[in-house]
């Protein structure tokens, strides 16, 4: 092994977001320590004057506020410099008109990283797609700071935005109500009852038929929860 430089810790789904200071658009940032408390999602974006990032970051600047009511923070990241942040940024609120989204400002921080450091730590230079670029990553990252999902895109494919608060919310959902969410889950569906701690209590919950739970068999069983109950436990509103 002698020579062979060691390959980088990925972050990993469980385990605490690494931590980083760093210089933003918004002043410098403490990561993930000054989001404790919130929920925040760290991106990164191949390049500032592209296309398909920018219009992610008018997607994400018009979604912010609905990111916000989750108590989800935006931090965004590339390995540009902080002037063509501020110049690009500049540029999508002055200029660019897209999809009926117009004068669209991020007020979000956007994380400069020339030496590429945080994003190396958290896995976002991926060689065979780019080396001089981050990928789209997403890192969903809880109030304890411990991350809960990430995403990665390839450089030619866009965020879907639909998914991105999904995933937040049925998050949320799953830690208020202790519950899991099916596949295509949105605020509303069933959602999943984790199974019990044995078969034998799993056999008995099928054949007491517990009010408002379907067990499809002995380890699925589902209850429904609605969508106005669900948003209120989650946004408190
Ligand atoms: C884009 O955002 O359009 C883009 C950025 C880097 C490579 C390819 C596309």
């Amino acid at each position: 092994m002698e020579n062979q430089e060691k390959p980088a810790t990925l972050p990993r789904i469980g385990e605490p977001a690494p931590a980083f200071k760093a210089v933003t658009t918004q002043g410098e940032i403490n990561f993930p320590e000054q989001y404790a408390g919130s929920w925040v999602i760290l991106f990164s974006h191949p390049a500032d004057f592209t296309p398909v990032c920018t219009s992610e970051f008018m997607t994400f600047a018009k979604l912010e506020g609905e990111f916000n009511k989750l108590n989800c923070k935006l931090v965004g990241l590339s390995v540009d410099g902080l002037f063509s942040h501020i110049a690009w940024l500049r540029t999508i609120k002055e200029k660019i008109e897209y999809k009926g989204m117009k004068g669209m400002e991020v007020k979000f921080p956007l994380i400069e990283d020339i030496t590429m450091e945080v994003a190396k730590r958290y896995g976002m230079i991926q060689p065979g797609e780019s080396s001089t670029k981050a990928v789209r990553a997403v890192f969903v990252i809880d109030p304890k700071g411990i991350i809960r999902t990430i995403i990665y895109y390839p450089l030619s494919l866009g965020r879907n935005f639909d998914e991105l608060l999904r995933v937040v919310i049925a998050l949320q959902t799953a830690d208020a109500f202790n519950v899991a969410t099916p596949a295509d889950w949105r605020p509303g569906d069933e959602v999943i009852i984790p199974t019990a701690g044995s078969c034998g209590v799993a056999k008995d919950r099928m054949e007491s038929k517990e009010e408002g739970i379907t067990c499809h068999d002995w380890f699925f069983c589902t209850k429904k929860i609605d969508k106005e109950t669900v948003l209120k436990k989650i946004t408190g509103k």
